[in-house]
């Protein structure tokens, strides 16, 4: 079967456990491509008969450059796919959008998995977690899965349908990845719009640098335009990129709100943690972080800058 495995990845978890997938692919057939989606050429699938494509979790779903690219797809009858993620404790709806998502496009489903991932949000409590993963257990599992979806696929194709794997029904689905929590319906959470970046000309170095406006999620930032960010596209992206990847603090961000807010974010880590101990068999997880979470510095209070760098196309701690 020609195969391709595509990702989408900012911290590199997911593109570690995409090469992973891929060495196990690659034991069966041989052969087997991997891209980043942001340079997948779509007219092309056709070309594959197995199509994986796998994402972080982003907000109990897919990313939204995700969800655009599985719309844009073009009709895909006769090929089989699978869908994997890494997320934090809570991967949500991801797992059943995506599988609806590559059925809408005719691609037969043979299959999904899920790996959890160490977690970068500026105000997420550290340590988090889910910290320490994707780690070599979780890299074996993956090679482990390439394997048996190159198998599976194959028998699938040769007619083998009742290996056709279905979705679990709801409940047993929400233990396994779950319940998508409605944040937006929180008051306690209000406070999240005010934190805005707001632009200082004096700290700038554009036109030399221009990190935050390259790598703003949303496209909200333009430095040669006035005003420079539009704030009806802006945030709360909950990454701030902006600010973390300045290397003056010429993008301010108002962390004072911020701290008032940590009780609540602490609060909500936690509400999401909790099913992870009560299904830990069945959602596979293993703590790999030493001390309590919660206990260290969010990247937010990191005072050194920029707070985060891209490298190879992966964001990392400075
Ligand atoms: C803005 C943002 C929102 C996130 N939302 C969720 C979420 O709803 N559920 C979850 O389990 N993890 C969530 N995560 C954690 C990521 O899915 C996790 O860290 C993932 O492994 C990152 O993958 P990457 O290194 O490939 O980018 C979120 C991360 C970010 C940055």
């Amino acid at each position: 079967m020609r195969s391709i495995i595509i990702y989408h990845s900012w911290t590199g978890n997911t593109k570690q456990i995409a090469s992973a997938i891929h060495s196990g692919i690659k034991e069966i057939f041989d052969k087997c491509d991997i891209t980043p989606m942001k340079d997948v050429d779509i007219n092309k699938l056709k070309d594959y008969d197995l199509i994986g494509l796998g994402s972080f979790v982003q907000t109990f779903q897919e990313p939204v450059p995700v969800t655009d690219f599985v719309n844009a797809m073009p009709d895909l009858t006769g090929r089989y796919g699978f869908t994997f993620c890494t997320h934090g404790t809570c991967a949500g709806s991801y797992i059943e959008r995506m599988v609806k998502g590559l059925r809408g496009k005719g691609i037969t489903v043979t299959g999904w998995n899920d790996w959890y991932g160490a977690g970068f949000i500026p105000l997420m409590p550290k340590p988090y977690y889910t910290d320490g993963h994707p780690d070599k257990i979780d890299l074996k599992e993956a090679i482990e899965f390439g394997k048996e979806i190159a198998q599976r696929s194959q028998k699938i194709a040769s007619g083998e349908i009742k290996l056709i794997p279905e979705l679990p029904v709801k409940e047993e689905y929400e233990k396994l990845y779950g319940a998508v929590m409605d944040l937006g319906s929180r008051d306690d959470m209000a406070d999240l719009v005010k934190l805005k970046p707001v632009h200082n000309p004096d700290k700038c170095l554009y036109p030399k640098c221009t990190k935050c406006m390259d790598n703003c999620p949303t496209k909200s930032i333009d430095l040669s335009e006035s005003p420079k960010i539009n704030y009806n596209t802006c945030g709360p992206c909950m990454v701030w990129l902006c600010e973390q990847l300045c290397p003056t603090g010429a993008m301010e961000v108002n962390w004072d709100i911020a701290d008032n807010m940590m009780n609540t974010m602490t609060s909500i880590f936690k509400r999401l943690a909790e099913p992870m101990e009560e299904y830990k068999e069945l959602r596979r997880f293993r703590s790999l972080i030493t001390g309590e979470e919660g206990s260290g510095t969010p990247l937010y209070k990191k005072q050194r800058r920029p707070k985060l760098i891209i490298r190879d196309g992966v964001i990392r701690e400075s």
